[in-house]
C-alpha cells in the first residue's frame, strides 16, 4: 500500500518495506514507471520505436512551432476551449450540491480524444510517417483520428471489434466518410482488447513506415505519458476557468474511466492540488466476473497490452470478456496511472451499473437539454449520488467525456425492450 502524507512525498510499504520518495505525484513516470505500473513490455522489434518516439515527444512538448500548430489545430480545429455548464435543472431537482459539465462533448468529432489525436498525428508527422493506425471501442477514437488522418493527409486505418462494428455503426460510417479504412476484428471477444491486439500486431509489420495512435492511456511506454500530456488540456482548462469564476478550485471533480484518458487530463493538473478526485468505472450487470468492465474496482494487477497494471481476469490469469452498456468502458484493462492513483489513494474509484448510467443519461437529455455519450453517462450518475451527500457549498465538476449521437440506437432498442 502506499499512502500520502502532508508534504505529499510518497511512503510506500511494499512488502513490509518502507521507502520514501520525495515526488510530487506529478513527478511520475520516473522512467517510465508508476510506482511499480507501467514500463514497456513489447515486442524487441518495436522497443526502438517506443524509443525514437519518447525522444521525439520530449523534444517537441517545450517546442514553439510545434506548440503553435498544436494550439491552432486544437482552437480552430477542435473547437476549443470547451466551457463548464451549471446544471442547474438537475441539481434544483435531483441533488444539492451544484454539478459543473466540463463539455468535452462539444470537441470536433463529439468526444475528448481528439486532444490526444492531434498531438500524436503532429508527432507521428514530425517523424515522418505517413501512415497512422489506431484502435478503437466506441467509435469516438477512430473517428477522431479518421478526422486528423484527412486534415493532416496521413493514410489511416483503424482497427475496431466485430460486435463494437454493429453498436457503433454511425462511428463507423463516419470513418469511412472521412477517408480512413476500417478493419473488422474478429478475434476473441470481438471488442476493444482484440482491436488493441490487431493494431498492435499489425504495427510490429509496419513499424517503419507507420505510427501505432493509441486511443487511451495505456500501453507500454512513453504511451501513457504522452497521452495524458494531450488530454491535460481538459484539467488545465478547467481550472483556469473554475478558478475565474468562483476564485477557487472545486472540492470534488469526477470523470469516468475506461482506458482512463478522459480521467488522467481531468486529474492530472490537479493532482497535487487538494480537491478530491473520483474516477467512476463500468459496473455493468454487476460484480460477477464478466458483467462489468471495472478494472480498478475488480481486477488485479498483471501484464496487459505492454504496461503492468490493474486487468480482469480469471483464475488463471487469463484477461476475460468484460462487459458495459458503453463500448467505450468495456475494456478489461486500464491505464498505469491510474492502478498507481487508485493504490496510493490519491484518486477514489467507484463504478455506476448500466441503469443507473441510462437513468443519467435520460436525466440529462430532459432536464438539460444535452444529449450524453453512454461513458459519460456513468460520471454523471456518479455526481448525482454524490450531489445528495455534499453541502450546497460544495461543488461538483464532471468531464462530460462525449455526446450522446452515437448511442442512440442502442438506448432506443434498450427502451423498446424495457
Ligand atoms: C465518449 C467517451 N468517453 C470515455 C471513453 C473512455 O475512454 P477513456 O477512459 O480513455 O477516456 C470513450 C472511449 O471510447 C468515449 O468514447
Amino acid at each position: 500500500m502506499l499512502k500520502q502524507n502532508s508534504e505529499k512525498e510518497i511512503i510506500s510499504t511494499d512488502r513490509n518495506e518502507i521507502q520514501i520518495e520525495s515526488k510530487k505525484y506529478s513527478d511520475y513516470p520516473v522512467n517510465g514507471f508508476y510506482g511499480k505500473f507501467g514500463g514497456a513490455y513489447a515486442p524487441e522489434i518495436l522497443q526502438p520505436a517506443l524509443g525514437e518516439l519518447l525522444k521525439a515527444f520530449e523534444e517537441l512538448k517545450s517546442d514553439e512551432n510545434f506548440l503553435s500548430e498544436l494550439h491552432y489545430l486544437n482552437r480552430h480545429l477542435g473547437g476549443r476551449p470547451t466551457p463548464l455548464y451549471k446544471l442547474n435543472r438537475l441539481t434544483k431537482k435531483f441533488g444539492n450540491a451544484p454539478i459543473i459539465l466540463k463539455r468535452e462533448d462539444l470537441v470536433h468529432g463529439g468526444a475528448h480524444k481528439f486532444n490526444n489525436v492531434i498531438g500524436q498525428a503532429l508527432v507521428a508527422k514530425f517523424l515522418g510517417k505517413p501512415r497512422i493506425i489506431a484502435e478503437t471501442g466506441a467509435g469516438q477514437h477512430g473517428v477522431a483520428t479518421s478526422i486528423v488522418g484527412a486534415a493532416l493527409g496521413l493514410e489511416t486505418e483503424i482497427f475496431m471489434g466485430e460486435v463494437d462494428i454493429q453498436r457503433q455503426m454511425p462511428n463507423v460510417q463516419r470513418m469511412k466518410l472521412l477517408g480512413a479504412k476500417v478493419t473488422a476484428v474478429k478475434s476473441g471477444s470481438r471488442t476493444l482488447k482484440d482491436a488493441v491486439n490487431e493494431a498492435m500486431r499489425n504495427w510490429v509489420a509496419t513499424v517503419e513506415d507507420t505510427h501505432y495512435l493509441i486511443g487511451s492511456v495505456v500501453g507500454p511506454h512513453p504511451f501513457p505519458l504522452m497521452v495524458r500530456h494531450f488530454q491535460s488540456v481538459i484539467g488545465k482548462e478547467l481550472k483556469s476557468e473554475f478558478f475565474e469564476t468562483y476564485g477557487r478550485l472545486p472540492s470534488h471533480v469526477v470523470a469516468c474511466v475506461g482506458g482512463g484518458s478522459n480521467a488522467a487530463g481531468t486529474f492530472y493538473p490537479l493532482i497535487d492540488d487538494d480537491v478530491e478526485l473520483i474516477g467512476v468505472e463500468a459496473g455493468g450487470r454487476g460484480t460477477d466476473l464478466g458483467e462489468n468492465s471495472a478494472t480498478l474496482n475488480f481486477g488485479s494487477p498483471a501484464i496487459i497490452h505492454g504496461a503492468k497494471s490493474y486487468s480482469i481476469q480469471d483464475n488463471d490469469g487469463q484477461i476475460i470478456e468484460t462487459h458495459s452498456i458503453s463500448a467505450g468502458l468495456d475494456y478489461p484493462g486500464v491505464g498505469p496511472e491510474h492502478s498507481f492513483w487508485k493504490e496510493s489513494g490519491r484518486v477514489r474509484y467507484t463504478s455506476i451499473t448500466d441503469t443507473e448510467a441510462l437513468q443519467a443519461f435520460n436525466l440529462l437529455c430532459k432536464y438539460e437539454g444535452i444529449i450524453p455519450a453512454l461513458e459519460s453517462s456513468h460520471a454523471l450518475a456518479y455526481a448525482l449520488k454524490l450531489s445528495k451527500e455534499l453541502d450546497s457549498t460544495e461543488e461538483i465538476v464532471v468531464t462530460l467525456s462525449g455526446r450522446g449521437d452515437k448511442d442512440l440506437n442502442s438506448v432506443l432498442n434498450l427502451q423498446e425492450k424495457e
